[in-house]
């Protein structure tokens, strides 16, 4: 009796060690890392281009290379969504927690994720892969700089900045990507009454964000004066946002529509 619970226990043991290794195959066989990610280019060799779901938008360019022309050819064209859907932005992704999630939820809305730091687009890139979600393209820039250069005008439906750093200090303030020419900008790409939505915990930056927008006087908020609403429980969730909620703080959303073109 005794072995043939021995052998039963060995067995179990044997099949266990089995499974697990199975899935760990599966596991690294179909799911993309962050790290699989091989840039189309060497640092030397920096060009604007659209590899494998991602649009790379470099800013600087090594001294033997002039920056070399990239013709826009239009969101439908195949290298970006191939289909004339509604397009939506999200500067600032991070890790794209909030985007990739909207583009499972609404497939017939093209997004587009704005993220300058090179290991953030690696997660935004798995996610896009992981998920297998053809709607999402990872534009690797500096948003301002990508916006005014490339984005043809009034052809975005809607533009979300979720957590901007609000570099706080004064003597930071030309960090912040919510400029006067940033927002021209954007009320330039919006189509007619497209809509920019900016979340921020930053009671101050939250202040920063409406007195910009009053004075671009391109926008209109949808909510009334405070020109905020705290609660909007539908909205998605993203790394920050879990973050500063477990710290208690207030969240600042804000919804502003462009104005008419003239
Ligand atoms: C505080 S994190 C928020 C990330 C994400 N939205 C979230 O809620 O978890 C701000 C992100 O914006 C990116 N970022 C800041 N300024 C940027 C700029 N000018 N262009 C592109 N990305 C920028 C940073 O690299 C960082 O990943």
């Amino acid at each position: 009796m005794r072995e043939i619970q021995k052998f039963v226990l060995i067995s179990l043991i044997w099949l266990h060690s089995s499974l697990d290794c199975i899935i760990r195959l599966c596991y690294h066989a179909f799911i993309m890392k962050p790290q699989d990610l091989v840039p189309p280019h060497s640092r030397d060799d920096r060009r604007v281009c659209v590899h494998d779901r991602i649009w790379y938008v470099p800013m600087q360019f090594s001294q033997n290379t002039r920056e070399p022309l990239f013709l826009f050819p239009g969101w439908d064209h195949p290298d970006f969504f191939g289909n004339n859907n509604p397009v939506n932005i999200e500067y600032c992704s991070g890790n794209g927690a909030w985007i990739a999630e909207r583009a499972v939820r609404y497939p017939h809305i093209n997004w587009i994720a704005v993220e300058r730091k090179f290991d953030r687009v690696r997660k935004l890139w798995s996610k896009v892969h992981n998920l297998k979600v053809s709607n999402l393209l990872v534009l690797c820039g500096e948003a301002y700089h990508a916006t005014e250069k490339f984005f043809p005008t009034g052809t975005i439906d809607e533009v979300f900045i979720n957590f901007p750093d609000p570099w706080p200090k004064r003597r930071h303030t030309q960090n912040r990507l919510i400029q006067l020419p940033f927002l021209n900008q954007l009320g330039r790409v919006l189509k007619d009454n497209g809509k920019v939505t900016v979340v921020t915990d930053d009671e101050p930056h939250s202040q920063w964000l409406i007195g910009l927008m009053k004075e671009n006087g391109n926008f209109a908020s949808t909510y009334p004066d405070p020109f905020y609403t705290t609660d909007c429980k539908t909205y998605g969730t993203s790394y920050f946002e879990d973050l500063w909620r477990s710290q208690g703080k207030t969240i600042y959303y804000h919804e502003f529509i462009r104005h008419g073109h003239p």
